[in-house]
């Protein structure tokens, strides 16, 4: 088998804010990142090799699909013939896109390659948003009983804190710090800071989660150059090490699952990833991670490898803040930031450049040198793990 050595940076990044943005269109929210990303770069369009687009759910919401087509014509790129491609994989598009370009400059079959990802989900009502964002789940074991994302987070939730006697509490303690996180973070959806009360008394939406356990539906694009070794010095180029880059899949339908409070999809790629950057879990400066409710962001901690199962709940107080021993979601996270599904694990590799090149503004990790970003589909059939560092 052929050893892959060429080496992987992100050598620019950009995004557009996370939220409500009714005056943006699907297409000018890619074009926006994605000029800012190639701008911070300072690269031209000769320079690039290809373009990979996350996206997940286009098709039904916006009856938009060949999005790679559409954002190479409105980004000016069609011209030169540059090979621009979706990648779909639920909310985990955005690192599945990345993954596959930092396997395409691994391979040696291209030099630059800019990764997009896009969502735009509020153009259409209510129950109908809800309807569509439930296809991420087992249409025929899960959706079409009237299961929805939530609805299946709680189920998790519910039968996690009864094994382990968590209360809820802890859940609303990680809502709180990506709440404080995001209010630091002008890209952020929510920049309000939320007390353990609010957290814990807001209304239902599927007990035991809350409005404020739920991350919500959110529009937004991020995009990243990335660039390898080679590339890099003979352009002269500075950029952050991408150390490795793991994938591992689970069961579509939760009842398929062994455990259902267990990732193990998240644990399979997390030992990968680990493995194949050479470092350990205690050289993590902060993590990004899906917790697109809270329950997940514990879950997260433990699968990861960083509590016992049934112990995250005494990380959420001090360990995860800002100056905390591991902080998680310095960006605001799924719930602050936003969760604009396609674009999440590319807006987390935005976050993370600018941590590791100390431009992280209000949120900066001082002396930040690893991080690491966990990206799911849906209720964790597909984990997505990069490393990243110097
Ligand atoms: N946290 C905080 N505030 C939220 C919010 C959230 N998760 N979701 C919506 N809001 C706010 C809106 O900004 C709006 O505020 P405004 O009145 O000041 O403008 C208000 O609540 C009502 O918004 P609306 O869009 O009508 O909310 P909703 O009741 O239709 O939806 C949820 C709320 C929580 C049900 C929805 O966000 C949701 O389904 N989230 C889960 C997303 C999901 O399934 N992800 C899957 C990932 S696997």
């Amino acid at each position: 088998m052929k050893v892959l050595s060429n080496e992987v940076y992100i050598i620019g990044a950009g995004e557009t804010k996370f939220g409500e943005l009714w005056d943006k269109s699907l297409r000018n929210l890619a074009v926006e990142a994605g000029l800012k990303a190639v701008e911070n770069a300072g690269i031209y369009s000769k320079d690039v090799d290809a373009i990979y687009g996350a996206n997940s759910l286009a098709g039904i919401i916006n009856k938009q699909e060949n999005i790679g087509a559409l954002i190479a014509d409105f980004s000016g790129l069609s011209a030169d013939g540059i090979p621009s491609l979706r990648v779909e994989s639920s909310t985990a598009s955005g690192a599945a896109a990345l993954r596959d370009a930092y396997l395409s400059i691994k391979s040696e079959e291209y030099d630059v390659v800019i990764v997009g990802g896009v969502e735009k989900m509020t153009d259409i009502h209510g129950s109908d948003i809800l309807e569509k964002s439930s296809s991420i789940l087992d249409r025929e074991w899960e959706a079409f009983f009237g299961a929805t994302p939530a609805a299946m987070a709680a189920l998790i939730a519910r039968k996690y804190m009864h094994d382990f006697n968590v209360d809820k509490e802890a859940l609303s303690m990680f809502s709180v710090n990506d709440h404080l996180n995001g209010s630091r973070n002008p890209d952020a959806q929510f920049r309000n800071k939320l007390t353990l009360q609010q957290a814990m008394n807001a209304t239902a939406v599927a007990d035991p989660l809350n409005m404020m356990d739920c991350s919500p539906l959110s529009d937004g694009a991020a995009a990243v150059v990335l660039a390898s070794e080679n590339y890099m010095k003979k352009n002269k180029k500075e950029g952050v090490h991408i150390l490795s880059s793991a994938v591992a899949e689970d069961y579509l339908s939760v009842g398929s699952r062994q455990s259902i409070y267990t990732l193990t999809s998240t644990k399979l790629a997390a030992e990968k990833a680990f493995r194949k950057a050479g470092i350990k879990r205690d050289d993590i400066s902060f993590m990004e991670v899906h917790d697109s409710f809270s329950i997940y962001g514990l879950l997260e901690l433990e699968d990861l490898g960083f509590a016992e199962k049934g112990k995250a709940s005494k990380m959420v107080y001090d360990d995860i803040k800002l100056e905390g021993r591991l902080p998680v979601n310095p960006s605001g996270g799924l719930k602050a930031k936003g969760d604009p599904y396609g674009a999440v694990g590319v807006g987390q590799a935005v976050d993370a450049y600018r941590q590791l090149t100390g431009k992280a503004g209000d949120n900066q990790i001082k002396d930040a040198r690893y991080g690491l970003l966990h990206n799911m589909a849906g209720t964790g059939a597909s984990s997505i793990i990069h490393i990243l560092g110097e």
